[in-house]
């Protein structure tokens, strides 16, 4: 946990401590004193913009970023531009990518406008090699870049580019130690994720992120307690405990703990209203945990279970590590203790070698799980993975048909599940003022749907009764119940 009189502790003058945090405090105190110098010069307190594309870990780390951003006196604001711009990428699909490069050539010319402004890049994108080099050739203008494995050095690296006035690169290939204790900043008061472990050992064929997350990496379980319980002490009533495999969390440690162990102890904290997490692989998938989740109260009613392909044959060269029919088999069994619970999933559509029979058992797997709902994606072939090195790329064409064709299905069925809940009255935890409508406040279900209602903001951040009045496909409209 992050205390503040540890950091008060450290002084600014003499050498910078060794030791992890306290270095990185004497680094956000001397960010600090300088830019409140550089407020000065500017007329205006500095301003900064973190942008966050890609997954639940990158929003995890932007609020990591912002917190030690705002220590050292740079306010969001909201805005594209500011004093100080960075971006947390993501680099699992190309289109990721190539957001960046379009994004940096418009702040080319907005710095020419503020010679203050800086410009940094961190995230899994910077984890290559090869973009890093292009980024230092051809964008020279950025003032600073670093991984996913040294963010918590965020203060000291901006330090060392304030003094020296160039560009600072600093990449790690491979994680050192998980520093703890740094300042964390929630996008909302009353939710926030937990990181559990860090990197992913499973290889599947197509993806990049064990090269630019690294081996996995458990944290120990007292840190995630203790985290917990200051979060709850701070008005945290849901979190999301965050790992690339979370499955097969605690695997690492010297005192071994399962993923269903450490569900069944954050369950035990009082305060906390509700737990959720991301994302479990089907391989490793234990019946002790489905009998944790059935039997843990705070345990939400979801569970993303990523499919990716519904073809045994396509599964196997994904690297996936289980069958069509051992996916279907899970999920009864899931289903048999957990009749309740909404079932979400990831989908690969068009990988290397996929054949209309291949696409069908995925069309099959998805009429049969019936998820809630479904994230799909186009295969993207990631340079450096296996699957890239495959022959039997499905033509675009074929792909774009398919993705259409898989869409469709599981929009009809999403809308006949969203359906058959309308009239129910269920608890949603009130999250926000509804963009298009601030009459409305957006909440969502244990089982991570939305809802629409009429109340006011004093309810955001409670846990209120909504009576689900209509379902507009994959969300609903709702009104707050009289509570008992
Ligand atoms: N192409 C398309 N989708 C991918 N994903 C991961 N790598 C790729 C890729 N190369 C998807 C998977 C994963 C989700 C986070 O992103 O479905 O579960
Ligand atoms: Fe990528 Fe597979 Fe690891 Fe998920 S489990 S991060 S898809 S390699």
């Amino acid at each position: 946990m992050f205390d503040h009189q540890r950091l008060e502790a450290v002084g600014t003058e003499g050498e910078a401590p060794v030791s992890e945090p306290e270095r990185q405090y004497y680094y956000m105190k001397k960010c600090r004193e300088w830019a409140g110098q550089e407020a000065v010069r500017a007329g205006h307190s500095l301003t900064m913009s973190i942008q966050t594309l890609g997954c639940q870990m990158n929003a995890k780390d932007s609020e990591k970023i912002t917190a030690i951003m705002e220590y050292i006196g740079y306010q969001e604001t909201g805005e594209p531009v500011a004093d100080f711009v960075l971006f947390n990428t993501c680099t699992v699909r190309e289109n990721a990518n190539m957001k960046i490069y379009g994004r940096l050539g418009f702040l080319k010319n907005q710095k020419k406008k503020n010679p203050r402004m800086k410009i940094a890049l961190c995230g899994c994108m910077m984890q290559e090699a090869d973009e890093v080099e292009k980024i230092r050739k051809s964008y020279p203008f950025v003032d600073l870049v670093f991984g996913t494995h040294n963010i918590y050095k965020l203060a000291e690296l901006l330090y060392i580019q304030i003094q020296s006035d160039r560009p600072v690169v600093d990449v790690w290939e491979e994680a050192q130690e998980i520093v703890e204790d740094l300042p964390g900043k929630r996008k909302y008061p009353f939710k926030t994720g937990v990181n559990i472990m860090y990197g992913c050992n499973n290889f599947c064929s197509y993806c990049i992120v064990p090269y630019v997350r690294g081996r996995e990496r458990s944290r120990e379980p007292e840190e995630i307690l203790r985290e917990v319980r200051g979060l709850v002490e701070d008005g945290v009533v849901e979190i999301m405990l965050l790992g690339q495999n979370v499955n097969s969390y605690g695997k690492t440690l010297e005192k071994k703990i399962s993923f269903a162990q450490l569900l069944r102890q954050v369950n035990g904290i009082p305060g906390l209203q509700r737990i959720r997490f991301m994302t479990s692989h089907p391989k490793d998938l234990s019946d002790e945990l489905i009998a944790a989740m059935a039997e843990c109260d705070k345990v939400c009613t979801h569970l993303h279970l990523p499919l990716q392909s519904g073809s045994t044959k396509i599964l196997e060269k994904m690297n996936r590590r289980y069958t069509k029919e051992g996916y279907l088999e899970l999920v009864s069994r899931i289903r048999e203790r957990l009749p309740e619970l909404s079932l979400t999933t990831d989908i690969i559509v068009g990988f290397p070698g996929e054949t209309e029979e291949d696409f069908l058992d995925t069309l099959d797997v998805v009429r049969r799980v019936r998820y809630d709902s479904a994230y799909t994606f186009i295969y993207s072939k990631r340079s450096g993975t296996p699957a890239a090195a495959m022959e039997d790329q499905v033509p675009e064409e074929t792909v774009r048909e398919r993705f259409a064709r898989l869409l469709k299905e599981i929009q009809a069925i999403s809308a006949e599940i969203t359906d058959s809940r309308v009239g129910q009255t269920v608890p949603v935890l009130m999250e926000e003022i509804n963009a298009q409508d601030s009459t409305l406040i957006t909440g969502r279900l244990s089982n991570n749907a939305v809802v629409h209602c009429k109340t006011d903001a004093s309810q955001i951040g409670r846990i209120l009764p909504v009576k689900l009045m209509e379902s507009r496909g994959f969300y609903y409209m709702g009104e707050v119940a009289d509570q008992p």
